[in-house]
């Protein structure tokens, strides 16, 4: 019986310090605070948008709310209002999946807000299919569209410096590969809807983001606007809700476990948009709150500056 109760109790404790020490992970320790400075978090109505959007607001940031639909965007306008005692928050809508979405989103923008300070490229999907524009979803949400707003947004940031924009990418962009033969004939990082499929081009999509980190900061050098790209963590957020529902029922008493939940899950975004002194750490990939090394084909030029060429063709900057 005692040896039984032992058990049970070194279990449990072990579970305890695993959930509280590894998946919570470190926080972000930033006391900075943001009154007069504006932010703008896409996909901001639910998972770590929200909660990334709630952090700043309670900081004294006026806070953007970009994101697709009206209706959750200002449900989400509400409840980060609500939970952060502030009015300086704001919905606009934008779908990064129209880039003629993201062009009104930035005119409007730049019309009625006077500053940029942060802007957090956070959207994402985890989807196969097309966009209004003919390339494939993700290579076209979770890249292009973001590629687009940053660029009409960058003379902003640049007028506001210093000033930041982060990436929210993801540990799984170390299993992308970018095929530049399929994305020149079918606009898509890669075709079909198997689940690995799936994930492969998902992977890709999150690659695109941190070279992309890599070739803007190149870019950017010589001015007081940095950028940095990350991995949140795992998540149990609502990212899975459109694959199939055995994976679903799977996952669930897995997440409650072994994820983050959203507030821990947006400490990393939070570091990169706050924590004082990583300037120089510019183009730089973070996890856990810490600066990561990355595999070469994430720092590879060539194709970052390949990449960034065939977007600017792509969204007709060129
Ligand atoms: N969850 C994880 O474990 C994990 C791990 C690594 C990286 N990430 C990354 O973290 C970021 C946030 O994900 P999350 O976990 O918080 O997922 P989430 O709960 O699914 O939130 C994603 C957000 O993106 C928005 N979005 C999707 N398509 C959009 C579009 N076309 N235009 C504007 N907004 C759009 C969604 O809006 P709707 O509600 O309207 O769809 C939602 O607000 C993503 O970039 C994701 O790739 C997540
Ligand atoms: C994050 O960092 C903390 C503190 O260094 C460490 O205890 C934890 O295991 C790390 N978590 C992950 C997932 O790496
Ligand atoms: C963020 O990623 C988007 C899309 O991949 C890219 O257009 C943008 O330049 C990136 N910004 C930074 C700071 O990396």
């Amino acid at each position: 019986m005692a040896t039984l109760l032992l058990v049970v109790g070194v279990v449990v404790g072990i579970a305890y310090i695993f959930r509280h020490v590894v998946v919570k992970g470190r926080q972000c320790t930033s006391k900075a605070k943001l009154h007069g400075k504006t932010v703008i978090v896409t996909g901001s109505n639910t998972g770590i948008g929200k909660t990334t959007a709630i952090d700043l607001a309670k900081r004294g940031a006026r806070v953007i709310l970009a994101c697709r639909s009206k209706q959750r965007g200002e449900a989400a306008l509400e409840e980060v209002k609500r939970e952060s005692c502030s009015n300086q928050v704001v919905f606009m809508q934008l779908d990064l999946g129209s880039l003629k979405s993201v062009r009104s989103f930035a005119e409007s923008f730049l019309k009625s807000e006077s500053r940029l300070d942060i802007l957090i490229n956070n959207a994402g999907i985890y989807l196969q299919g097309r966009t209004e524009d003919g390339l494939g979803m993700m290579f076209g949400i979770n890249h292009v569209g973001h590629f687009l707003l940053t660029n009409l947004l960058l003379d902003r940031l640049k007028e506001c410096e210093p000033s930041r924009v982060v990436n929210v990418s993801s540990l799984a962009h170390l299993f992308g590969n970018l095929d530049f033969n399929c994305l020149n004939t079918h606009k898509a990082l890669g075709l079909g809807t198997s689940f690995t499929e799936v994930l492969q081009v998902y992977s890709d999509s999150k690659l695109c983001n941190v070279l992309f980190t890599h070739e803007l900061a190149k870019r950017l050098q010589g001015t007081k606007v940095t950028c940095y790209s990350l991995h949140p963590g795992v998540i149990n957020s609502e990212l899975a809700r459109n694959t199939n529902s055995v994976i679903q029922i799977l996952l669930k008493p897995l997440s409650a476990f072994f994820f983050k939940n959203t507030i821990q899950g947006a400490q990393t975004t939070l570091h990169c948009a706050l924590q004082e002194g990583i300037e120089p750490l510019s183009g730089c990939y973070f996890s856990n709150c810490t600066v990561k090394k990355v595999s070469a084909k994430a720092k590879d030029d060539a194709a970052a500056k390949k990449l960034w060429e065939l977007s600017e063709r792509l969204c007709g900057l060129a």
